[in-house]
This record gives structure tokens, sequence and C-alpha cells, in this order.
């Protein structure tokens, strides 16, 4: 497997595994298995409602014989404890469901600051203003956690490149990682160019389309990332399947990628996606399905009067 160099000597795996979606009573046996298959990277957040399960599951591995330092966790900040002063509670209470002593890696999961207590904002009074609370703030909360050895890198999730940019701009420690929708129906390529400049490095979320999203996140007539002829015609020249093609896209552009799964025979085949080379031929074929589809696409931030425009989210303000 691949890893993904940081600056003291750490190396993360390049493929994880996401788990976003898997519902508590089925992700701790895919987690289970996945380790088990050889996955040493997995993908976690407090607002996924299940890393209690995910912490039994390592726990049995734990005691079964693998060792902390050889599976890399992910966790993400959620959006209702962004004041610097809930950062490390927030993170002390996703390492008590997990059984952790510190994570890999920490995320700012969205730069959206909920007020205390909401979970899911219903109104633009749910929210806290960016000028109240901005993600810079935030960020210095993150920072801290870094340095008292609670988590040893800090990222951020679903940043627009002004946003990463002024944040690597102002950051005692540089976000390591962001974590974005990356895809051939969306590749990008400016958010790439700039995190090779900058040093950040990219991990891909719904690197297969996520089908499997709660109704409330889905558009009417999305194309089917899964269906699509040329993803088809790749995999058909490799003998592989399409979310092998997808997932060794992902890899070859260098990023992390973390396709979800509960079931065994999946999760088995997406770990054999990292022994898939695509050449030339397939990249050039694949960089022409670019064509900005966002799956997940904010729009649930978005509420008259409130803070946060899709704009403010994506574009370049
Ligand atoms: P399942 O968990 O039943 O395997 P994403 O990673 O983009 O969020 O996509 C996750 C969705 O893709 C889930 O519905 C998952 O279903 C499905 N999936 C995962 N691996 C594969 C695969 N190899 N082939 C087809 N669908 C897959």
């Amino acid at each position: 497997m691949q890893t993904v160099p940081f600056a003291n000597g750490d190396a993360m795996p390049q493929l994880g595994l996401g788990t976003w979606k898997a519902a508590p009573g089925v992700v701790g046996a895919a987690v289970a298995e996945a380790l088990r298959l050889g996955y040493r990277h997995i993908d976690c957040a407090h607002i996924y409602g299940n890393e209690a399960e995910v912490g039994q599951a390592l726990a049995e591995a734990f005691r079964a014989g693998l060792k902390r330092e050889d599976v890399w966790i992910t966790s993400k900040l959620w959006n209702d404890a962004h004041a610097p002063d809930d950062v490390r509670p927030a993170l002390e209470h996703t390492l008590k469901n997990l059984g952790l002593d510190a994570l890999d890696l920490y995320l700012i999961h969205w730069p959206v600051a909920h007020k205390r207590g909401t979970v899911m904002p219903e109104t633009a009074a749910d929210f806290v203003d960016p000028d109240d609370l901005p993600l810079s703030t935030t960020w210095a909360a993150m920072e801290t956690l870094v340095d008292q050895g609670l988590t040893r890198h800090a990222g951020v999730s679903n940043i627009s490149v002004p946003r990463l940019r002024a944040l690597v701009e102002g950051a005692r420690h540089v976000p390591e990682v962001n974590q974005i929708e990356l895809h051939p129906y969306l590749q990008q390529a400016d958010m790439l160019a700039f995190c090779r400049d900058a040093g950040v490095h990219l991990t891909a979320y719904s690197p297969l389309g996520s089908s499997d999203r709660p109704a409330m996140l889905r558009g009417e007539n999305e194309p089917v990332l899964l269906e699509d002829p040329t993803v088809a015609a790749v995999a058909a020249r490799h003998g592989a399947s399409p979310a092998q093609v997808l997932i060794a896209w992902a890899l070859r552009r260098g990023t992390s990628v973390i396709p979800k799964s509960v079931n065994p025979a999946r999760l088995a085949q997406n770990l054999a996606a990292a022994g898939l080379a695509l050449n030339d031929e397939d990249m050039t074929a694949l960089a022409a399905l670019d064509r900005g589809v966002r799956y997940v696409s904010g729009d649930f931030w978005v509420f008259p009067g409130g803070p946060h425009t899709l704009e403010t989210l994506w574009g370049e303000a």
C-alpha cells in the first residue's frame, strides 16, 4: 500500500475506509472485516453517529494483536463545537468513543459554525456568524490540540481554495490535509494545483459517488458515477470493476481516497484497487468526464438571511 508522507515522518496509507453512512449495528463488523483484509486507515467523524461502535471494533482488533501505530485514524470536529473552548472537549469525546489516546488526524469538518447544541441547523439563527467566530479562531484551537499531543496532525475538510490560502498564510501549524469531494465528475484541478504548491495533502471523499446518501442530500436526476460508460470502458480494459477504476484514478492523482463499504466482497474489491495501475490513455479518457457535479452540495448550510451561500462555500469569495 502506498503511503502519504508527512513532515514529521508519519505515513498515512493512501487508501482508507470511509465510515459515513455505515450504520450503527453494521459499521463495527465492516471495520473489523476491513482491518482483517488489511485496511490500515479508517476515516471517522463525530457526526456519523457511529464512532463508539468503530471504537469497539478497533479495541477488538488491538486485543487480537493489531498495533495502534499500525492503523491511521482520522476524525472530524462537528460544526457545533467551533468555539475555541469547545474544540478540545469535542476531540476528547471522540477519543473516548473511539477508545484512543490520540488521533492521527483531526479535521474541521465544515467551514460552518453552529450555535452550541445545534446539530443540524433549521433556521439562519442556528449559525454563528463567521465575523464573530472566524475559521482562523477554530484553527488556532486545532493547533493547540497538536501541541498537546491529542492528535498527531490537523487539517480541514470542505474548504475552498481562498479559505485554505487564508488559513495557510495565518497558520502556526499549516493544515496538513483538506478532505473534499473528488471524483471524475468533480476533479477540482485548481484545488489540486494549489495544494501541491502549498504542501497540503488532499483526501477524496465520495469517490464512488455516494449513491447511498440520505434522501435530503440527493438532487434530482443526478448522474450515477458508477454507471458511467467511460468508467465502464476503462474497467473492461483492465478486467476491473468501475469502483476499482474510480479508486485507482484517485490514487494515481496522488490523493488519498476513502471509499465506504459495509460489504465484505466490496471491501476486498476496493482494497485490491491499490494494485490497479491506470495508464495515460485511461487518465485522459477519465479527465474528459469533469462536469462540476457536486453530490454533497452544501445547500443544507444555505438559509435565507444566513451567513452561508454556495458561492461563499465553494467559490472564489
Ligand atoms: P456498500 O456499503 O453496500 O458496499 P462513497 O464511498 O462514494 O460514499 O460510495 C459508497 C457507496 O458505494 C455505498 O452505497 C456502497 O455500498 C457502494 N460501494 C462501495 N464499494 C462498491 C463497489 N466496489 N462496487 C459498487 N458499489 C460499491
